[in-house]
């Protein structure tokens, strides 16, 4: 009996109905087009789609840099669309923000760009330095204090970044695109860093990115945008093992891969008279005998399925298998024994031309 989801906490961050349609020039750009999301304390929550999807635009919505047409923003359970100006400032300052390209100025120091917004907020200056003082530890930079921005790494500048959006002590972190600009290795360093910072200050981060891989390293739940909606939404694992929507299923592939090299393709046998070959894709969640489940779906239907390769990856923390198979025989064998798989939890879909060519 299906049982009433326990109440959880109160979001940290609550978007309803969120429209916002560009129309200054040329043609309206719906770049919100009814947006809902609760993002819950200290989750890692991210935001993937294309270019244009209306990423940023929903980002700079939950700080009100970017205000909607229409819908609401609450965001550690005050209405921020309801405040005046000097209220919605102090609002702020607990909602950090770290972007792409870092946004460091080169005239300043390290620890001058980290007490920078401090400044602009009219903060004194012994609880600036103290701020500084707190934070580049938090970020691995407390030797570079005195260094401007010009001699750091990449890695180095969104630590400065990063820095500077906990230096006003905020409950929540938007991040940008904050990895887009650096190479894999430092994009490692920088999402643990922002996973270590959720776990000791306690932090809810909103992230966006158009990487699978980012999502897959550290979020705990996802939203997949298009054309300015939410086309899908879950816990990362079951987003990436049970993609509902086509263009989530293509995100995904991007980081799980299609399981079929070419050449192995090119090698396969031709099917007999009567026969039909189809290649299938088999995903699987958890630890699962799913080469007992092929040989009884070959048996029971009277089809040869050959597993052509196959792989065990991890997915938040979970593990996960894909395999890919050759089936051979009547179609309407083929398609009961893939029935009679996904009856048993498995994710099976036909792996079609398409995908084999965006696999080369
Ligand atoms: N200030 C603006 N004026 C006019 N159009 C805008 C403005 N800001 C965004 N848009 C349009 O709204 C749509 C969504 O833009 P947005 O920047 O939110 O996308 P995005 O998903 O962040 O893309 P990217 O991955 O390229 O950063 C796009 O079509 C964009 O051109
Ligand atoms: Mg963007």
């Amino acid at each position: 009996m299906p049982q009433p989801a326990p109440p959880g906490p109160a979001p940290a961050i609550e978007l309803r109905n969120l429209r916002r349609i560009f129309a200054a020039r040329g043609p309206a750009v719906r770049a919100l087009d009814g947006v809902s999301l609760d993002v819950a304390p200290g989750e890692i929550f991210g935001i993937v789609g294309r270019s244009g999807a209306g990423k940023s635009t929903l980002l700079r919505t939950v700080n009100l840099l970017e205000r909607p047409d229409s819908g609401t923003v609450r965001v550690l359970g005050g209405d921020l669309t309801a405040l005046d100006a000097a209220s919605l400032r102090r609002a702020r300052r607990g909602i950090g923000m770290v972007f792409q390209h870092f946004n460091l100025l080169s005239s300043r120091t390290v620890a001058g760009n980290v007490a920078f917004p401090l400044e602009i907020a009219g903060i004194p200056r012994a609880e600036r330095e103290a701020r500084v003082r707190e934070v580049l530890p938090l970020v691995g930079l407390t030797e570079k204090r005195d260094v401007y921005p010009a001699q750091l790494s990449g890695g180095q500048k969104q630590r400065v970044g990063i820095a500077r959006a906990l230096a006003s002590r905020p409950r929540i972190l938007l991040c940008d695109e904050a990895t887009s600009a650096l190479d894999p290795e430092t994009t490692g360093e920088i999402l643990a860093l922002i996973k270590d910072l959720r776990d000791r200050l306690d932090l809810t981060v909103l992230l966006i990115t158009h990487e699978m891989s980012v999502v897959k390293a550290i979020c705990d739940r996802v939203a997949v945008m298009e054309a300015g909606q939410v086309i899908e939404q879950g816990r990362v694992f079951d987003v990436f093992t049970r993609p509902a929507h086509p263009t989530t299923r293509r995100f995904v592939a991007e980081v799980i891969g299609h399981v079929v090299p070419q050449g192995t393709v090119a090698r396969l046998p031709e099917p007999g008279p009567g026969e039909e070959r189809r290649l299938l894709q088999v995903l699987f969640a958890g630890p699962s005998s799913t080469r007992a489940v092929v040989s009884e779906a070959s048996r029971r239907f009277g089809v040869d399925l050959n597993i052509v390769s196959g792989r065990i990856d991890e997915i938040a923390g979970e593990p996960y298998g894909l395999m890919a198979l050759a089936a051979y025989g009547a179609p309407a064998a083929i398609d009961a024994a893939a029935a009679w798989m996904r009856s048993l939890g498995l994710d099976v879909a036909e792996i079609g031309a398409a995908m084999l060519e965006s696999a080369a």
